[in-house]
């Protein structure tokens, strides 16, 4: 069955706006399949018709693409995707006992969804929080440092329709569908909300602060492009380094046996002209 009628003009003129965004129409069958999730809850049959259509693109393209990725549900969603990480180090610090312990509280496995329609269990992989490990994401937010029992109390007061605050990112974790719809492209002003990085996140800048340290010299360009492998003239202070000769100036040098720009013989030229500036930004 399509659309209603008013249903179908508003996905339109949200498609119109995703579809201007690139030079090739295809190009947003991500963001689209986004907004058929906001409308829907998931990729109905529905909305991979509507996503073909308004791409010109076959239904079994969209499907495939649909299919490929986890983000994109082919059956109804609940209204929270808890997703707990079972990687490596959340596992070891608890991720697989809150799973079970979900798991076991909610009566429902991996991509399942509960009979309310209001929590999908998910496993999900490393969420790039491991230093606040182990966590769990609420339709994408995160929950740090959880415990079995605290991430039972979260599906419960998500259940219960009470408003949860992550522990970074927004001031309260939006429904799947309020989610799906930023996902597909239309920011919802809440990205600036909240604690961004958090403490753990910022030790380690911190404490080079304190210490005094400063990012290691990188190698310098070679004349010919590939790299010398020597330190270039970053200084400790992060100091851009001094412009490298240039090909022609350097050859120029090599064939006059002159170092570039100097007059003086080249023996050491490069040591000079850059780490030579470097030392006296640091003497000064
Ligand atoms: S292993 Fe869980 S966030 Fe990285």
């Amino acid at each position: 069955m399509a659309y209603p009628r008013e249903t179908r003009e508003r996905l339109d003129a949200d498609a119109q706006v995703i579809i201007a965004r690139y030079p090739l129409a295809r190009s947003a069958l991500l963001p689209l399949l986004h907004l058929v999730q906001s409308e829907d809850g998931y990729v109905s049959p529905d909305g991979v018709e509507f996503a073909a259509e308004v791409l010109g693109l076959a239904t079994a393209e969209v499907s495939a693409v649909a299919t490929f990725y986890s983000q994109f549900k082919r059956k109804p969603n609940g209204t929270y995707t808890v997703g707990v990480c079972t990687n490596t180090l959340c596992a070891i610090l608890g991720g697989d006992a809150i799973f079970a312990s979900l798991a076991d509280h909610l009566g429902i496995g991996h991509d399942e969804t509960t009979e309310d329609g209001m929590i999908t269990l998910e496993r999900v992989e490393c969420n790039a929080g491991c230093d606040y490990a182990p966590v769990v994401m609420a339709n994408w937010e995160f929950l740090d440092n959880q415990t079995p029992e605290s991430a039972r109390q979260l599906v419960d007061e998500l259940r219960s329709g009470k408003d949860v605050t992550p522990s970074r990112g927004a001031a309260k974790v939006c429904t799947f569908k309020e989610i799906s719809r930023v996902l597909a492209g239309f920011p919802d002003g809440r990205a600036d909300e909240g604690v961004g990085a958090g403490e753990p996140s910022l030790r380690g800048l911190h404490v080079a602060r304190e210490q005094g340290w400063t990012q290691p010299a990188v190698p310098a360009p070679s004349t010919n492009g590939t790299g010398t492998g020597k330190p270039s003239a970053t200084s400790a202070t992060g100091t851009p380094a001094a412009p490298a000769a240039t090909p022609a100036a350097t050859s120029e040098a090599a064939s006059s046996g002159k170092s570039a720009g100097t007059g003086k013989p080249s023996t050491g030229a490069s040591k000079r002209t850059a780490a030579g500036r470097t030392d006296a930004k640091r003497e000064g």
